[in-house]
């Protein structure tokens, strides 16, 4: 079975084909972050007229590259939501169109079901169930991934998500947006205990995060100081490890609420490093195993939507639904009984 995947959910348009015997044939990307930088955030309308201008040729590379013709793509997912409803719509009205002309099913796809499958597509992939940890631009959770469509979520950010938080403390620190991978960098040269920033959440029991005041933390930092090169890196180098160990704690704690040995990382800001290098230090002090994604496959791409399609489609699920921008993961499993 073959299935090409469409992700136009941000800022990112995405094109895949994903086959269940041979994985992952061919993917393609256009990122619109230099369209948007001069604005210092995602412009929705911009971003939904870029993807309408990007999508067809992409498709056209993906399937050359995957050298697959039409004929042979038994299924068209997308993006179905949660993101920007107008960057949403263009892509589930394009997948749906080409579905229509094609003769195929058109699969629905959650955008999170994506990245929390995203460690699947690598070499020697997980098996279910496991625990994930999903950081990205919109969401930090911590999720039990217990089966196709079955996620419980164990915690969540109760304000910012991480990776909003990184964007916003690397504005501070006068990085162009999307900031969080350049303020990773700016962290590395930084000195380790000229600033101390507060663990937020540890001293509560739960698995919630709050980030919002990390960012807070990083202004009254900068107060009065000379934005001079040491100051800003020590900065970001105080943030990024009271973010990493916050999220590392957290998913400690969250072995004892499911028992599961193997963990898997997910979302934009799993590209980071650090957070990688802390993860690692606790499964192995657990006993556990991670599975990360590449960098590129932790960050929006297409070809997490077309491996998820492909699972959803040979399970039966996936149709119906156009675009929504407001989709809880926990929805999943109440929309696919209500499907059947
Ligand atoms: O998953 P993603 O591509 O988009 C969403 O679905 O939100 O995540 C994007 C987020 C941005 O906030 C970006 O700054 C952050 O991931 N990010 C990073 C790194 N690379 C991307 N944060 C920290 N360190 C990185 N290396
Ligand atoms: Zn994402």
């Amino acid at each position: 079975m073959r299935v090409i995947g469409i992700e136009t959910s941000c800022d990112e348009t995405a094109v895949a084909v994903y086959d269940d015997v041979r994985g992952l044939l061919a993917h393609r990307l256009h990122s619109q972050i230099a369209m948007h930088q001069a604005y210092g955030g995602v412009v929705p309308e911009l971003a939904s007229r870029d993807h309408v201008a990007r999508l067809l040729p992409l498709v056209r590379e993906a399937l050359a590259a995957a050298e697959t013709p039409r004929e042979a793509i038994d299924a068209v997912a997308y993006t179905a939501g949660p993101g920007l409803i107008g960057a949403l719509l263009v892509g589930a009205c394009f997948a749906r169109g080409l579905a229509l002309a094609w003769h195929k099913p058109a699969v629905a796809v959650h955008h999170l079901e994506g990245h929390l499958l995203a460690p699947l597509l690598e070499p020697d992939p997980p098996e279910l169930p496991y625990l994930a940890l999903l950081v990205s631009g919109g969401h930090t959770q911590l999720v039990d991934v217990a089966a196709l469509g079955r996620y419980r979520i164990l915690g969540e950010t109760l304000d910012d998500a991480a990776g909003e938080a990184f964007d916003k403390t690397a504005k501070l620190l006068g990085l162009p947006y999307p900031g969080g991978a350049a303020l990773a960098r700016l962290a590395h040269r930084g000195t380790p205990g000229r600033f101390a920033f507060p663990r937020p959440m540890l001293d509560r029991p739960g698995l919630d995060f709050s980030f919002s005041g990390l960012k807070t933390a990083a202004l009254v930092a900068l107060r009065g100081r000379d934005l001079d090169e040491d100051t800003r890196a020590d900065v970001a180098y105080a943030f990024q490890e009271a973010v990493v160990d916050t999220l590392a704690e957290k998913t400690r704690r969250a072995r004892a609420r499911t028992g599961h040995r193997r963990r898997g990382g997910a979302g934009g800001v799993g590209a980071n490093l650090r957070r990688r290098e802390r993860l690692a230090q606790i499964a192995r002090a657990q006993g556990a195993r991670l599975y990360f994604p590449r960098p590129e496959f932790c960050t929006d791409n297409g070809a997490m939507i077309a491996l998820a399609g492909c699972l959803r489609f040979a399970a039966g699920g996936g149709a119906g639904l156009a675009a929504r921008a407001h989709w809880g993961l926990d929805e999943l499993a109440l929309a696919d009984d209500a499907a059947r």
